[in-house]
């Protein structure tokens, strides 16, 4: 099956198809109505939500996205599961697989992630893990191009904590060939393992201490919030963080036409200032909507699509 289990699993042609089948659905949209013809592509197909941590984006855009190309979707509380009450994972995926078409996963576990692909017959989609996030970036490469063209030769920063979407960053970093600096504080390091990877395959990344260095002449700067819920050492990580704040004087070290991109949930007054995030730099409105589109056309390359339309 065509699982998307990482960005680095797949190839820039692969995440070029992806991309490019989003693009196509998302122009077929009118308005807030998406066409439903007798042939929808996913009719007769079923979606299972996996979701056992919270989630606003990726729940109703998967939900959403499915019903729109056709098919039918279950969501699925792990915790409300026999999974919750000792069921292996390797057994959940092969009852699973005789139900559903695909699968998507939020866990806090990667491994969990790792076991239902490997028993799985059906694709296995990440939906969020400690250590991942590929589908944001998705969306995140599909709004930058919209706004600003090619991702390809440009100068991201990501600024902050060096985390689950810094890591899918890196990875596309290399295989979308965009230029990538990191600026993150002392123990909040993005994966060594994850640059590595990307370094090899031909990635320009810089990594700083300094935001003021990521940031200067960048197309666009990109942070994540500070603290989830549950983080039980959230006022030593707001301390940490409290110089990676975007600031209206950070985003003048970037390039003038620079853009803001977050993947929300945002915590304004933390991560970034009110003025920048609601600035006309900002998109992360369209980032947010693009989780629609790009998943769509992740749905359809699942399933075989390399082209629709
Ligand atoms: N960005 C993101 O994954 O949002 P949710 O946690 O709401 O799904």
């Amino acid at each position: 099956p065509r699982h998307f289990l990482d960005i680095k699993d797949l190839t820039g042609d692969e995440i070029r198809a992806i991309l490019n089948m989003a693009s196509r659905v998302k122009a077929k949209q009118d308005g807030r109505r998406f066409p439903l013809h007798p042939d929808s592509p996913l009719s007769g197909r079923a979606l299972g939500l996996m979701m056992a941590r919270p989630s606003t984006r990726t729940r109703v855009s998967f939900e959403v996205g499915m019903k729109q190309l056709g098919g039918n979707v279950s969501v699925l509380s792990p915790s409300d599961m026999q999974l919750g009450r000792g069921e292996s994972i390797a057994d959940t995926a092969r009852v699973l697989s005789r139900f559903l078409d695909v699968i998507v996963l939020r866990t806090g576990e990667d491994e969990s992630l790792r076991e239902l692909a490997r028993w799985s017959s059906v694709p296995v989609i990440n939906g969020l893990t400690p250590i991942s996030h590929p589908i944001q970036i998705l969306a995140d490469v599909m709004t930058f191009e919209e706004h600003r063209g090619p991702i390809e030769g440009r100068t991201i920063a990501w600024i902050g904590d060096g985390n689950n979407v810094a890591t899918s960053l890196i990875e596309a970093s290399a295989l979308l060939g965009f230029h990538l600096r990191l600026a993150t504080p002392d123990e909040f390091d993005p994966s060594e393992e994850a640059i590595v990877w990307a370094r090899s395959n031909g990635a320009n990344i810089i990594t700083t201490r300094d935001p003021h260095e990521a940031a200067e002449g960048a197309d666009a700067v990109i942070t994540d919030t500070w603290v989830s819920m549950g983080d039980d050492d959230a006022e030593e990580r707001q301390r940490a963080f409290r110089p990676y704040q975007i600031t209206e004087e950070l985003m003048e070290n970037a390039a003038s036409d620079a853009l803001f991109m977050h993947c929300l949930p945002a915590h304004v007054g933390e991560e970034v200032t009110e003025g920048v995030f609601e600035s006309d730099a900002s998109v992360v409105f369209d980032e947010a909507e693009n989780r629609l589109h790009s998943q769509k056309g992740l749905l359809l390359w699942c399933f075989g699509f390399d082209e629709i339309f």
